[in-house]
């Protein structure tokens, strides 16, 4: 598999709700506990190597960003037996034209989770659903959703490293690429 044919998987999983390439686990360190989650791929861009996922900017991923801003990717889709890793640098950003194209292009639905009106991960006495209660059962509407804004965030990684494992009967194939500043440098691992 060519590092383009990578990007390319990736970027195809951005609208393919259906790939298991859609939902990468995300992993970060904040100096004493390592942590992984599942999150949605929302955006790839293979010129400028990145890959971006969106979040509430209280979650406490955020708070291990801030401290280590990097990121480790996984996506494994078991039908293909095609393992994806790669390691990122991470921006968490909540301004500017990418922060305000993704926020635009976010959805009613995926809107009322930026309404929760205590902090991802907060102890609560009882059930909480992760939205105002009103909120159960219907979308916000495009101006009940707009306050959600201010918790919205989008982190974006530019990759430096990605990793294949492809499992397969004949052979598996292991392979490690590296971008060295202007081009991925390929090397053959053994699986
Ligand atoms: C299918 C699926 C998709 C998810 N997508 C996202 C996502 O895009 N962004 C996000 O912040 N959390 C997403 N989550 C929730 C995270 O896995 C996680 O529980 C939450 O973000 C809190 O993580 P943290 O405490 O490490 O910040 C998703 C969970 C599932 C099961």
């Amino acid at each position: 598999m060519t590092v383009r044919e990578v990007w390319e998987e990736l970027e195809a999983a951005v609208v393919q709700r259906k790939s298991l390439f859609h939902t990468p686990v995300v992993a970060t360190f904040d100096g004493k506990v390592p942590s992984a989650r599942t999150v949605v791929l929302r955006g790839v861009n293979q010129a400028e190597r990145t890959l971006r996922f969106h979040t509430d900017r209280r979650s406490s991923k955020v708070r291990a960003l801030d401290k280590f801003p990097a990121l480790a990717w996984h996506f494994y889709d078991h039908r293909e037996k095609l393992q994806i890793r790669c390691v990122s640098t991470a921006h968490v950003l909540f301004e500017g034209p990418v922060w305000e194209e993704a926020w635009s292009q976010t959805q009613l639905l995926s809107r009322r989770c930026y309404l929760s009106e205590v902090a991802p991960g907060s102890v609560v006495a009882e059930a909480y659903p992760g939205f105002p209660c009103e909120l159960v059962g219907r979308e916000p509407t495009l101006e009940e959703s707009e306050p959600g804004k201010e918790n919205f965030c989008c982190v974006v990684g530019v990759v430096s490293k990605i990793e294949i494992l492809s499992l397969r009967f004949e052979g598996h194939e292991r392979v490690l690429f590296e971008w060295d500043e202007v081009a991925w440098r390929e090397s053959w691992l053994a699986p």
